[in-house]
């Protein structure tokens, strides 16, 4: 088995991990000690974003009052999702990372989002929430709808098809569609000739099939139609090392915060 490392070029790595990383550990160990790096050490998420758009602090607390003042935003969501999954929605279902991109697209400010993966929608909520504030943007995205459950997708989800007679996104909010598009379909159709048509992005979030190939393939087609700037993120990144290996690829380090990657162009 080819021997696959997790980062080392990182700034925040401490001494002992190099010095794990020198020795002949297989994946799943190299997997852990990632974990066990952003555990440790992780940043905050001021400093996590700050490190990709230089915001400065007093705009990334406006950013953060915006979020967590909505009270309208979560309801809806909250009860949505309990009308349909019967289940209340864990904070945890929120993750870090949905706040993580909410930052980075107020302070990037972009014109063209593209996601792979929606599911019930509750990430593609923040998205274009974020670029509903920003009064800007437009957010492509791409799914393949989980009918059935989907190996290497949605598999280890608490839900692992979409809700009886709902479609792809149904927990979006009315008033966030308008600056959606969506393409149902798997990304190896669809997010080629959507980049074509597009020309150039400026951010791009992948949490489709989470399998090396697509989501090396993902990232390997994004990567020339992304802007000097712009920003490739990844969920998942410790199902297999493929964003490890592209961030090597294209010679960019990246920052993850638990299993979200992000590196920019
Ligand atoms: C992990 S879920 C996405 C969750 C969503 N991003 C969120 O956090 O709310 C993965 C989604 O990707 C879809 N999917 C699976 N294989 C795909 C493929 N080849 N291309 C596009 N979407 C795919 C699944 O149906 C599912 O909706």
């Amino acid at each position: 088995m080819e021997l696959k490392l997790f980062p080392t070029g990182n700034r925040d790595v401490p001494c002992f991990l190099l010095l794990l990383n020198s020795m002949n550990l297989n994946f799943y160990c190299a997997a852990f000690q990632e974990i066990l790096r952003q555990f440790l050490f992780t940043k905050s998420d001021y400093d996590f974003v700050f490190t990709f758009t230089g915001i400065t602090r007093q705009a990334f607390k406006e950013f953060r009052r915006d979020l967590y003042g909505d009270e309208i935003f979560f309801t809806y969501i909250e009860k949505k999702y309990y009308t349909v999954r019967k289940k209340r929605i864990s904070l945890k279902r929120y993750e870090i990372w949905n706040f993580l991109l909410y930052y980075l697209i107020r302070s990037l400010n972009p014109e063209t989002v593209i996601e792979t993966g929606v599911f019930d929608g509750i990430t593609t909520s923040f998205l274009l929430k974020a670029l509903k504030e920003n009064n800007k943007g437009h957010l492509y995205s791409i799914d393949l709808p989980a009918y059935e459950k989907i190996d290497g997708s949605t598999h280890k989800m608490k839900f692992t098809t979409l809700p009886g007679g709902e479609d792809v996104g149904w927990i979006i909010p009315p008033g966030l569609r308008d600056r959606w598009t969506l393409y149902k379909g798997p990304s190896n159709l669809h997010l080629k000739p959507l980049l074509n048509k597009l020309k150039v992005i400026d951010l791009f979030l992948h949490d489709s099939l989470h399998t090396y190939e697509n989501m090396m393939y993902e990232y390997e087609t994004v990567w020339p139609y992304l802007r000097q700037g712009g920003i490739l993120s990844s969920d998942d990144i410790l199902w297999n090392p493929s964003f490890h290996d592209f961030s090597k690829k294209v010679k960019r380090s990246y920052s993850g915060k638990y299993r979200f990657g992000v590196l920019k162009k």
